[in-house]
């Protein structure tokens, strides 16, 4: 059975936004990542403020309802093995 899920990454622009943090850089390493895996980077999207931005960039798995915080593009690869083929929460 497939589930589908989403990955939204906020990207917003602004001093002290999750933008300004490395939130675009994010969005397209998170893109490439899940392309690698063979998914469709459509996948992942774009986000708005949700006004968590001093713990960001922030990044959050639909339908899982997982946040992450702070996270660097280290991460990224990380979190979508494990979410899109493990199903598993990684600690950041
Ligand atoms: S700018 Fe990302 S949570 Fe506010």
């Amino acid at each position: 059975m497939e589930v589908f899920r989403q990955i939204f990454v906020c990207t917003t622009p602004g001093k002290g936004r999750c933008g300004a943090k490395g939130g675009s850089e994010l969005i397209d390493k998170f893109r490439e990542e899940v392309s690698r895996l063979g998914l469709s980077p459509s996948l992942v999207l774009r986000n708005a403020c949700t006004r968590r931005h001093e713990e960001g960039p922030v990044v959050f798995v639909f339908p899982d309802d997982v946040w992450y915080t702070s996270v660097a593009l280290d991460d990224v690869p990380h979190i979508v093995e494990r979410h899109l083929a493990c199903w598993t929460v990684v600690e950041t």
